[in-house]
């Protein structure tokens, strides 16, 4: 049934981290942290699935570190998980629906597979390098589009303040350029309807590791195309990815190169 052994263990963490998120927003037992400010915060949910998900990832692959949004860890040049245990934190707190388990195994600057789970539409998205991309075990595909015009987009606001500025001319020159320009709150799932035709392009920057991990590859697999902000072939560690059906990619990518003016 599992098209691959990294599959059942990645499935198994992410399905199980996530049953608990779930039990715990319908039962809005929250107890809310701040981190870095009012809008960066972290719960129980956070720490209760980080630990559900350690577990299992140890006993199906003890010898692959996790680097964790929670949970810390070094990423090595050999495989390595990164896990976001909740992302979307902020949606999950008030209550917006709108939040999943991520989960990327990377070997170096190279994915391997992707998982990334919403425990309330309980939708897994799962891809292996090379093997196409899936929805609840059904293959997903990214949309087509060739204009602007006919697209909607996303994006996330960075969290560093002083980028707040940059990111609205661009948002607003591509609100006027395509139907509309969401901000989903979950960089993990913006990649996820992408990958599924939700959504025709999504960038975003000032984001971690773990943000990225899984969703990346998904949307990849499932045919877009996936680049920093200079086109240039995804880079995990830059935290900044365009992602988006290859007839719109380099749009918007020209849009947020030029958006001086
Ligand atoms: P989180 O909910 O796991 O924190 C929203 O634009 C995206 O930014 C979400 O994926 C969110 O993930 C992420 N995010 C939130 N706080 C962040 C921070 N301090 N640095 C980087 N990414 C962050
Ligand atoms: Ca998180």
């Amino acid at each position: 049934m599992y098209t691959n052994t990294f599959e059942r263990g990645m499935r198994a963490a992410v399905l199980a981290a996530g049953e608990r998120i779930r039990e715990l927003f319908l039962s809005k037992d929250l107890d809310i942290h701040e981190k870095s400010g009012p809008g960066d915060l972290v719960t129980r949910a956070d720490f209760e699935a980080t630990e559900i998900a350690l577990d299992l990832l140890k006993s199906y692959f003890p010898e692959i570190p996790v680097i964790g949004e929670e949970s810390g860890g070094k990423p090595t040049e050999d495989k390595c998980f990164y896990l976001d245990p909740l992302d979307g934190t902020l949606n999950f707190v008030h209550g917006y629906p709108n939040f999943a388990v991520s989960l990327g195994l990377w070997k170096g600057t190279k994915p391997l597979a992707g998982i990334v789970y919403n425990p309330i539409s309980r939708s897994l998205y799962f891809a292996n390098l090379d093997q196409g991309a899936f929805k609840n075990g059904s293959p997903i595909r990214c949309s087509s589009k060739a204009s602007l015009e006919s697209s909607l987009l996303a994006t996330g606001w960075p969290y560093d303040l002083s980028m707040t500025e940059q990111n609205a001319r661009r948002m607003k020159k591509l609100r006027n350029l395509s139907q509309d320009v969401r901000n989903l709150g979950s960089a993990a799932l913006s990649l996820c309807y992408v990958a599924e035709g939700i959504l025709d392009g999504y960038f975003e920057e000032g984001l971690d590791t773990w943000d990225l991990a899984g969703g990346a590859i998904i949307a990849q697999e499932a045919g877009a195309v996936v680049s920093d902000f200079e086109e240039n072939i995804f880079d995990l560690k830059k935290g900044e990815i365009i992602a988006a059906g290859k007839g719109i990619h380099h749009m918007i990518a020209e849009v947020i190169r030029n958006d001086h003016s």
